[in-house]
């Protein structure tokens, strides 16, 4: 296949544009990030940059951001690693084509997460990855079914299955980590949102259990900060630092120097961490709230279910219903509410729709709720 159509094809349907008012995934709030202090570390930093912040910079990145990234890291997500093996990237978006291009060869079977991320899909496709999907159960990945898969990498989100929401257990961990080490495999770790767990203690990240250096560990400050900051990182095995900073230099060269560099201020004075644990407490409330108006308003039309981490929740529509004709009524009352289908590598059933609370503030989450139960009210349901 010619490689712009590859590249082409393997982007469509990503990323996608939301329209309406209520349920985006994947959007923090950003009305309570701390601004005040944001501004005060970036404007000292513009007014009398040190020289070195304005000369081309390391491909690695800046190194007391990689350092914050490494004590963070291990701080929150049991992640084992030096600074030297923390390499900033522009999300974890970069960070997946990066490993796509440092670890895989063209028709490389690549296992991935049914249904799954749309960019990671993406990115694996485009470097020519031949995609196998797996299951998804209660426990993540089912290993199990990928028994039989000469694979050369996986792909999995471990803290938070995107989509779905369940969180791998440490059997099932340990089970990929076995099953990765019989095939010579990668395993990419993409932790998306892993900072936002609200019941029950965080397992340790894949990273951290891996004894074979195998682990392509990928984190972001999209969630947890803004999506427009770009800002995220690879954790690799100490090996492959080296091949993973030459690709990232032949992309671009380096991360924008003066953002590191506040970055790394804004980590280390704690402000990070402070911010995170604001905006769980607040995500938790959004959730419960979304959950208590969906049991009261959404009953019979949409089985809204918990979920202990991340920062939406799915909503099962009845058995015969379709999730991407149900998204595009939820469209025609001015609601976001993602489709399942849309995520699903091989074709199933039940449909669903993700629903993204935690940028919904409570009068526009209960309006949401109520015009998705106008919207659903009408749902056709399909037979046979
Ligand atoms: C599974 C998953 N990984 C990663 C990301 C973050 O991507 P980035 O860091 O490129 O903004 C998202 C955002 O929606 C996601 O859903």
């Amino acid at each position: 296949m010619l490689a712009a159509t590859r590249v082409t094809t393997a982007a469509r349907g990503w990323p996608g544009a939301a329209q309406g008012t209520a349920f985006r995934l994947g959007t923090p709030d950003t009305s309570l990030f701390p601004f005040e202090e944001w501004t005060r570390i970036v404007s000292r930093l513009w007014r009398e940059p040190p020289p070195e912040l304005l000369r081309y910079g390391d491909p690695a990145g800046y190194a007391p951001l990689r350092e914050a990234i490494a004590a963070h890291a291990g701080v929150a997500r049991a992640v084992r690693c030096t600074p030297e093996q923390v390499i900033v990237v522009s999300g974890s978006q970069q960070a997946l084509d990066l490993a796509a291009r440092v670890l895989l060869d063209p028709d490389d079977t690549v296992v991935m997460e049914d249904p799954g991320y749309l960019g990671a899909r993406a990115a694996l496709s485009a470097a020519g990855a031949r995609i196998v999907p797996c299951a998804v159960d209660a426990e993540g990945l089912d290993v199990a079914q990928a028994r039989n898969v000469a694979a050369r990498a996986v792909y999995v989100t471990p803290s938070h299955q995107f989509p779905l929401g369940v969180t791998m257990g440490l059997p099932r961990r340990l089970a990929l980590l076995e099953w990765a080490a019989e095939r010579d495999a990668w395993v990419f770790e993409d932790d998306y949102d892993s900072e936002y767990r609200y019941a029950g203690r965080p397992h340790a990240a894949l990273q951290g259990l891996d004894a074979d250096g195998r682990v392509i560990y990928i984190g972001t400050f999209s969630k947890v900060l803004f999506p427009a900051l770009r800002v995220g990182y690879l954790i690799v095995p100490a090996g492959l630092s080296d091949a993973f900073v030459a690709a990232r230099a032949i992309a671009d060269r380096h991360p924008p120097t003066v953002d590191q560099a506040a970055l790394a201020e804004f980590i280390e004075r704690g402000l990070l961490a402070r911010h995170i644990r604001r905006m769980r407490g607040l995500y938790a409330e959004r959730q419960a709230l979304l959950l208590e108006l969906a049991r009261r308003q959404l009953g019979g039309l949409l089985d809204v279910a918990p979920c202990n981490t991340g920062m939406h929740v799915a909503g099962w529509l009845p058995e015969d219903a379709d999730d991407v004709e149900a998204s595009r009524r939820a469209a025609q009352f001015g609601v976001d509410a993602a489709p399942l289908s849309h995520y699903r590598i091989a074709p199933g059933s039940p449909g669903a729709l993700l629903l993204g609370y935690s940028a919904v503030a409570p009068r526009e989450m209960a309006e949401g709720v109520a015009r998705l139960a106008r919207a659903l009210a009408q749902l056709p349901v399909r037979r046979g």
